[in-house]
């Protein structure tokens, strides 16, 4: 949600800016805007629409600056537009902001009530507003900053130039991310690593309640007690990770990447036959002592946690209820004598699931979160985690992230059943290797049926509505595939139990109304298939995503479980993408949504 970037140093810092929007762009994208300090004092260029659209304004009155500040939105407080978007200049305070002053309303009407007139709609102007009233007073940038932070509630980070204070910016956060990065050219700041990676790999993720003071040669960390020198960390990630690679999608690239992605997070964990998490510092005695698990994620997350629910029941036989992270602070499950909560997400910084981890350790509940990025939030804050690898995942709809979730949670599902006796050691390697090996295969083999699947989206293309249906994991499987259809494709489209449909949502279908039923499982194709008769006897254009062989089919792999699971996965996907692409939509970056959500 919304992306910020920095550079203050010895080089002009428009083009660097421009550079890290433009890879930021994914966090949100209905408004861009720099400021930059010049001769004349802090210039601000900013507008509605996307980051070529501020390009254009840019080429129009060219700047050159060696101090600037950028922003890409994704608006919360205001509809997209010039005013609204950022920076936000209040006074001799210039800031970009990334996250939600839950209590600006009551800011604003009290600095109001001391003559200050918003210009914009945005909570973010009254940040601004309360750190220069604070400058005025004080005239030193970190009392200030430090006095106003102490009066929002919610969460954000700045990244802030004083009118004053030449070559300088000032940095902090609550809540949401921020990295700083240093360079022989000059230091940076950005919310996420990538749009750190085309100028630096060294990089110092600021925490909570700490200011950086960043100039051209020097950075300085104050933690209200002492300032001092970051602890520079080196990314793994190259900046080539965050590029297309020759795909003409990132949600492309990243479905093509799942095999080697399957691979990087269970090879480092399948070094012998059988699981093993000591690496992540998880020793078998950790899974023997718990009696239920709390899965706890948002959108995608959730439905692989429902997946790995099915795993983790069926082969360790551990009790698993699953729960969407905005629900879980204000309606709390109640949770047994050994119960640990599974956070899972891919970003590491969703808010409602960053929230959900925060209750449950409040509540003395061990927690375990399953995260892509590293060094983020969740990942921090949780008592065990264990990272995914996939590298960054660009295109808002996520596919690999997804993926490796649901191989993560099977990975612990075999590793829980063996620690507690739930599953031989020959069970275990079996399931080992079909994870290890027929998943990526399967994928690899359904990715080189693009085009069959293309001629599937032609039929799904020029519909309103979709279902989806499927039995146990068929079921999880399928809330996948409908979120993947209805967010990149803005075709309505549901998901439902397929027993289900029968008692109510059945009045929907009506001649050639698509509906796609994924049956892998054998145990469950012959009760599907009956549902199947149902709808198609009352008009719907069947899609089968079947391990059967049967006519009017996406043929899935009918190896093992694990494999049929991520074969129909790759279909779903495929699909979507499809019917998104034959519709002409912005795949990447639908419209309204943001990667990575850091408000509630
Ligand atoms: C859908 C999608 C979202 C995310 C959800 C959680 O394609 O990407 O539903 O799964 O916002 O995000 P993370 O995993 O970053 O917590």
């Amino acid at each position: 949600m919304c992306g910020i970037i920095g550079y203050t140093g010895r080089e002009n810092g428009i083009p660097k800016i421009v550079r890290g929007l433009s890879v930021l762009e994914y966090r949100g994208y209905d408004s861009a805007g720099i400021a930059a300090r010049t001769e004349s004092g802090t210039e601000i260029i900013k507008c509605r629409g996307r980051i070529g659209t501020l390009c254009e304004r840019l080429a129009e009155t060219p700047i050159s600056s060696q101090t600037a500040i950028g922003h890409t939105r994704w608006a919360t407080h205001g509809v997209p537009s010039d005013v609204n978007a950022h920076p936000h200049r209040a006074g001799r305070v210039t800031l970009v902001h990334n996250g939600i002053i839950e209590n600006y309303s009551e800011l604003c009407e009290e600095l109001s009530g001391r003559g200050w007139r918003a210009v914009s709609e945005t909570d973010t102007e009254v940040a601004a507003a309360l750190i220069a009233e604070e400058y005025e007073r004080t005239d030193s940038p970190l009392i200030s900053i430090r006095n106003a932070c102490s009066r929002m509630v919610g969460s954000y980070a700045f990244a802030i130039i004083f009118e004053d204070v030449q070559g300088v910016i000032f940095a902090v956060r609550r809540g949401s991310p921020l990295l700083i990065g240093r360079s022989t050219d000059g230091s940076y700041l950005a919310s996420d690593m990538t749009a750190l990676l085309p100028f630096t790999r060294q990089y110092y993720p600021l925490a909570e309640g700490e200011i950086a003071c960043l100039s051209a040669d020097e950075i300085e960390i104050n933690n209200g007690a002492i300032s001092h020198s970051p602890t520079w960390q080196v990314s793994a990630l190259t900046a080539e990770s965050a590029q297309k690679g020759g795909y003409s999608h990132f949600m492309l690239k990243e479905i093509f990447e799942q095999p080697e992605a399957l691979r990087k997070v269970l090879s480092p964990r399948l070094r012998t036959p059988l699981p093993d998490f000591s690496g992540d510092s998880i020793e078998p005695d950790f899974w023997r002592g718990i009696t239920s698990f709390q899965i706890v994620a948002c959108g995608s997350a959730t439905h692989a946690g429902m997946v790995g629910a099915h795993f983790i029941e069926r082969y360790a036989r551990i009790p698993v209820t699953v729960h969407t992270a905005s629900e879980y602070r204000y309606s709390p499950p109640l949770a047994a004598e050994g119960t640990a909560v599974l956070l899972i997400s891919q970003s590491g910084e969703t808010a409602d699931t960053l929230a959900a981890l925060r209750y449950a350790r409040s509540q003395g509940l061990p927690t375990l979160a399953i995260v892509n990025a590293v060094e983020t939030s969740i990942a921090r804050e949780a008592d065990r985690r264990i990272y995914t690898y996939a590298g960054p995942e660009i295109a808002v709809a996520t596919t690999k992230g997804y993926a490796t979730q649901v191989a993560a949670l099977a990975l612990i599902a075999i590793a829980a059943g063996l620690a507690r006796g739930a599953l031989s050691a020959s069970a275990g390697e079996t399931l080992s290797n079909s994870l290890l090996h027929s998943a990526p295969d399967a994928i690899t083999e359904m990715l080189t049926r693009r085009g069959e699947i293309a001629s599937f989206a032609q039929r799904l293309k020029s519909h309103a509505h979709v279902f989806f249906i499927g039995r146990g994991l068929d079921y999880s499987l399928a809330l996948e595939a409908a979120l993947k259809l209805k967010e990149i494709s803005y075709i309505h489209a549901e998901a439902y139990a397929a027993g289900e449909l029968k008692h109510g949502t059945i009045s929907l279908i009506e001649q050639g109304t698509p509906v796609a039923a994924i049956t892998t499982l054998p145990a469950l194709s012959a009760k599907t298939e009956s549902n199947i008769r149902e709808v198609a006897s009352r008009g719907a254009d069947v899609i089968r995503i079947s391990a059967d062989e049967s006519e009017n089919a996406i043929r899935v792999a009918n190896g093992s479980e694990f494999a049929a699971f991520f074969s129909a996965m790759t279909a779903c996907q495929l699909l979507a993408f499809e019917t998104a692409l034959a519709r002409g939509c912005d795949i990447d970056k639908p419209r309204n949504l943001a990667k990575s959500v850091t408000v509630e």
